[in-house]
């Protein structure tokens, strides 16, 4: 089903992320200032490769992966017509054995942790790409902090399939979840306010 949800909203999605909103871009500037020339970053569920692309000149170099056709077609179209040599895509999710040993020295995981399966069982994953001392860079929306009213209408539009499975995280649930996958947090940021998305930076144990 989700990636049926993404490939069906990829080109409006990528209209809107292109525009690069303030959003979009304070979560790009705290980023950026964490990584280096010598990473090697994983941008997992990189949808049209917004951040990919945006994160690539300042890494070694930058892996998006997405399970959306869709979505991975225009991330590729847009490296092209950019030219960003150090960036490529790939229709996989987080447990394609083509990620093994590749290097990863930092995820990117860009609003998507509350649309997995088991978020448990992702970033576990995550962590043993990465290995001891990578890093989890991530956003995620707590709907477990959203007004009960808004929680309703959200779990409306899932009925009808205008929107996907969200997991219900809480902060301290968000924060349980990669504490228990091996991950040590260094910083927590509320991103977007009314969304109550979370930036969170984590080291690998
Ligand atoms: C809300 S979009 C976020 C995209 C992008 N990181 C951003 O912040 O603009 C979520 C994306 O995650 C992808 N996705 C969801 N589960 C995934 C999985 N297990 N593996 C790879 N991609 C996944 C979806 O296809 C979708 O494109």
């Amino acid at each position: 089903m989700t990636a049926t949800f993404w490939d069906k909203r990829a080109s409006k999605y990528d209209e809107v992320v292109r525009a690069h909103d303030d959003d979009f871009e304070q979560v790009l500037s705290w980023t950026k200032p964490l990584l280096n020339s010598t990473d090697v970053v994983l941008d997992f569920g990189c949808a049209s490769g917004e951040y990919s692309l945006a994160l690539a000149d300042c890494v070694n170099r930058v892996h998006g992966i997405d399970t959306s056709e869709q979505m991975i077609a225009l991330a590729q179209r847009k490296k092209d017509e950019r030219r960003v040599l150090n960036a490529s895509f790939d229709q996989v999710d987080e447990f394609s054995g083509s990620l093994d040993g590749d290097g990863f020295t930092t995820v990117v995981a860009f609003d998507v942790l509350h649309l997995v399966d088991d978020a448990a069982v992702t970033l576990a994953r995550l962590r043993e790409l990465v290995g001891t001392g990578g890093r989890l860079i991530s956003t995620t929306p707590c709907l477990g902090e959203w007004q009960p009213f808004v929680r309703l209408l959200i779990q409306l539009a899932q009925k009808v399939g205008l929107a996907p499975r969200i997991a219900p995280f809480t902060l301290p649930k968000l924060e349980s979840v990669v504490t228990a996958a091996g991950f040590r947090i260094q910083e927590v940021r509320t991103a977007i306010p009314k969304t109550a998305t979370r930036w969170i930076v984590a080291t690998a144990r």
